[in-house]
């Protein structure tokens, strides 16, 4: 795919320097965006910096990118405690925790930050772009601009328009997306959009097998690995992403559409409980020997 050579963003501002926000920070300066990183504490934003300087470094090693190109990039990223910093930014993505409150707080804010014409992107995998956007004046400016992780590398952007959203804000979204060279799919605003009530589904069927003694997990995840050339089978993968979240988008499945064919299977649950949260805590359906 071929992308434009001028940048639809001029300031770009990351709000939240985890796994995700660390991730569109790098592929931002790289395409050449200058790009402000927000995190709440130091520790959190050194660590986001840090992640940022080892994925350009990756760019290098794997010949993406030459060592002067890296130190540009690197130059365009300002990292900042203090969201008013922001004040310039056209475009802003956030990646703050998966929180509706948190969320709708941070929106609130940004709305008296950045100008009125700028953009307010969520990457939430699962949350109401709608309902993030009743926080603010304008919420036709708020789109869904959803990346997966690791974000380098995935090639994939998934737009969510919220009830409000404009096409222009879907356009200009779209244009982002595409300048840093990801493909884009569009969705509307239902719960878990298109990609996470997908995933939701079958990572619970997957635990359901199991419970009902119908395959091992092994067999489980073979199957999906061989069978369908899925990359990891979705035990493996409820495991990377962690059970808890999978509970939560079951339950935001579950609740969303009040549909008993999204309930968490009750292995979920109790796996759960039992803080067997999968690689993150060294045990899920399988161990990792922490
Ligand atoms: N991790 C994934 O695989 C993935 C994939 C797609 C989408 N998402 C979504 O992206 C978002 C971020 O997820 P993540 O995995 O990067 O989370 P994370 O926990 O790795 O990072 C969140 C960051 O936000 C910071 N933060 C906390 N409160 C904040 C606040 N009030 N303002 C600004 N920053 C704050 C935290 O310090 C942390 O650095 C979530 O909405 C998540 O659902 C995650």
């Amino acid at each position: 795919m071929s992308t434009p050579a001028v940048s639809p963003v001029e300031r770009l501002l990351v709000v939240g320097s985890g796994i995700m926000g660390s991730g569109i920070a790098t592929v931002a300066v790289a395409r050449g965006i200058p790009t402000l990183l927000y995190d709440v504490k130091d520790v959190f934003l050194d660590k986001g910096v840090a992640v940022v300087e080892k994925n350009l470094g990756r760019m290098v090693e794997k010949g993406q990118m030459t060592p002067e190109a890296r130190a540009s990039a690197r130059e365009r990223l300002r990292p900042t405690l203090m969201l008013e910093d922001a004040a310039g930014a056209d475009l802003v993505m956030e990646a703050a925790p998966e929180n509706l409150a948190v969320k709708k707080e941070l929106f609130r804010t940004l709305e008296g930050i950045v100008p009125p014409t700028a953009l307010l992107g969520t990457n939430t995998s699962s949350l109401s772009i709608t309902s993030i956007a009743s926080t603010v004046r304008d919420p036709g400016r708020v789109a869904g601009i959803h990346f997966f992780n690791p974000v380098p590398a995935m090639e994939l952007v998934e737009l969510i328009a919220g009830v409000h959203t404009r096409p222009d804000v879907l356009a200009r979204a779209r244009a982002f997306a595409e300048f840093l060279g990801k493909t884009v799919t569009s969705s509307k605003d239902f719960p878990g959009f298109v990609t996470t009530r997908s995933i939701g589904v079958l990572i619970n069927e997957a635990a359901w097998m199991l419970y009902e003694g119908v395959a091992s997990r092994e067999d489980i995840d073979t199957a999906h690995r061989l069978g369908f050339h899925h990359p990891m089978g979705p035990l493996a993968l409820a495991d990377l992403v962690g059970i808890d979240t999978a509970l939560a988008i079951l339950e935001r499945l579950y609740t969303g559409f009040r549909d008993p064919k999204y309930r968490a299977c009750p292995l979920i649950v109790q796996m759960v409980e039992a803080g067997k949260l999968g690689r993150k805590t060294g045990e899920g359906f399988y161990s990792y020997g922490k």
